[in-house]
């Protein structure tokens, strides 16, 4: 059977051949998240009281991430770092981040009203827009994307804490994620990680 054995032969040829003659640049060019199940659809209330849909942002990249607006220290820590990574890569490159829209979620939809996140995310950059909605919604745009909160201390106060998980997603055009941001890096290396995948 000696097409049988030139197929085997061929097999490990073409291997060394895919190995030696990619330049190594392309090698992590699959998406760190390509294939996890992070996003959905879902429509919200942004800081205007306008209803926003996931598919309202068909085709722009989505930085994404999940906070209150009454948190003490790390969501404000935490945007104020990923808005400095996109001003940077404004910068840098200013029509690819022009592809990219900033989106932060309220885990705390009873105190986050459209009022309090339009004061909030306007601390940061002039383009994230800030979402909240009802507890259901948000319940379940949280599970969608992997996020956990819940509320700290003494529920009934009203200065309660939210504990919640702390990630930032990359999303692509087709509402898919890409990679995580690192929000608590310097904005060069938040920049960094949007050069490397927003086009
Ligand atoms: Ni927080």
């Amino acid at each position: 059977m000696p097409g049988k054995a030139l197929a085997l032969c061929l097999v490990p040829l073409m291997l060394l051949a895919a190995c030696g003659s990619q330049p190594s640049t392309s090698l992590p060019s699959e998406a760190p998240l390509a294939g996890a199940r992070i996003g959905g659809p879902f429509a919200l209330t942004d800081q205007d009281g306008n209803t926003v849909k996931d598919s309202d942002f068909a085709g722009k990249y989505r930085l994404m991430y999940f906070g209150y607006a009454y948190c003490p220290d790390v969501c404000p820590v935490d945007v104020q770092n990923l808005m400095q990574g996109l001003k940077a890569f404004e910068k840098q490159n200013p029509e690819a981040a022009a592809k990219l829209q900033p989106i932060f979620i309220s885990v705390d939809p009873e105190r986050d009203t459209p009022q309090v996140l339009k004061q909030f995310v306007g601390n940061f950059h002039p383009r994230l827009i800030g979402l909240t909605g009802s507890p259901q919604a948000i319940a379940a745009v949280a599970k969608d994307y992997a996020v956990y909160y819940r509320k700290a201390g003494d529920p009934k106060a009203s200065d309660y804490l939210v504990d919640h998980s702390r990630q930032t997603y990359l999303m692509g055009p087709d509402g898919k994620p890409i990679a995580l941001v690192p929000q608590d890096g310097k904005p060069q290396e938040i920049a960094a990680v949007l050069a490397q995948w927003v086009r």
